[in-house]
């Protein structure tokens, strides 16, 4: 028998009925949200983040190897997410929490501060923030905003180092951000998986949770442009621009 077209209005009708009888919903965004507002994806076919190997601009072992080079590249990072606006996902999302209130809670993967520039309040940031700085000597972390810190940076408290209050590969999750997170997922009812890859783990590990959590475990939805590697554990999948679904996915629940 030949497979059944996709077809969005009917998945958008399906999401929209789970969401209505929902208290509980928990959404988690990677890259793929803030893509329509002007900030690049990570995983580009040529394997590179903009021009540069994971391992030299995201791994401490890259920052201890040439911090400059570092910092060039997370400034241009914090001048371009200076430059951009959130666009009408990031503004759904704030529809839902209105309508979910307690209920809601967001993990990002998003270092870039879009979801609450937009007025998301309940944002759990998972890899931390473009905008903090945190001192390697004395761990101090402050709020920057998105300014070029220059090449080097050094703490005016002790004088040390600073590096971005990133998570880089092969480092831990920031252990409350990440537990409060959890807890999200584990009591949501409905996990809406937003603009992720879903390949970095632990963040892509919240989607299991969810399933497994309290019983029944979550519906949940998928939202981004193509099939990944949540496809399969997804009951809906929204797939289109996620500035354009989930604007719809809130009007179908005015
Ligand atoms: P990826 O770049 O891996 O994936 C982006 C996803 O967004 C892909 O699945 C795209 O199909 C989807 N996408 C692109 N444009 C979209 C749009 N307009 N609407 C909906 N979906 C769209 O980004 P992440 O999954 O966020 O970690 O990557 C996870 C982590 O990998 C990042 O947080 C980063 C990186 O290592 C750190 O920096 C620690």
């Amino acid at each position: 028998m030949p497979a059944q077209p996709y077809d969005l209005d009917a998945e958008l009708a399906r999401a929209a009925e789970v969401l209505r009888s929902a208290h509980r919903v928990t959404v988690l965004t990677g890259a793929g949200v803030s893509a329509e507002s002007g900030v690049p994806t990570f995983r580009a076919s040529d394997g590179l983040w903009e021009g540069h190997r994971i391992e030299d601009v995201a791994t401490p072992t890259g920052f201890r190897k040439d911090p400059e080079l570092v910092w060039r590249f997370y400034n241009g990072r914090r001048v371009n997410v200076s430059q951009v606006q959130p666009n009408p996902g990031h503004h759904a999302l704030v529809a839902l929490e209105d309508r979910y209130g307690s209920g809601f809670a967001l993990a990002t993967q998003n270092v870039d501060g879009l979801h609450q520039q937009a007025g998301s309040k309940t944002v759990f940031e998972v890899h931390g923030s473009l905008r903090r700085t945190r001192c390697t000597d004395c761990e101090r972390v402050e709020d920057r905003g998105l300014t070029d810190l220059g090449n080097r940076p050094i703490c005016a408290h002790c004088g040390g180092f600073l590096r971005p209050d990133i998570v880089w590969f092969h480092e831990p999750l920031p252990e409350d951000t990440w537990m409060s997170a959890m807890r999200a997922a584990q009591g949501c009812e409905v996990l809406l998986v937003v603009g992720t890859s879903a390949v970095v783990y632990p963040a892509a590990e919240l989607i299991p949770i969810a399933r497994r959590g309290k019983s029944p475990g979550a519906t949940v939805i998928e939202c981004n442009l193509d099939r990944t590697a949540a496809t399969t554990q997804a009951d809906i999948g929204l797939y289109g621009p996620s500035g354009e679904t989930l604007p719809r996915l809130v009007e179908l629940l005015r």
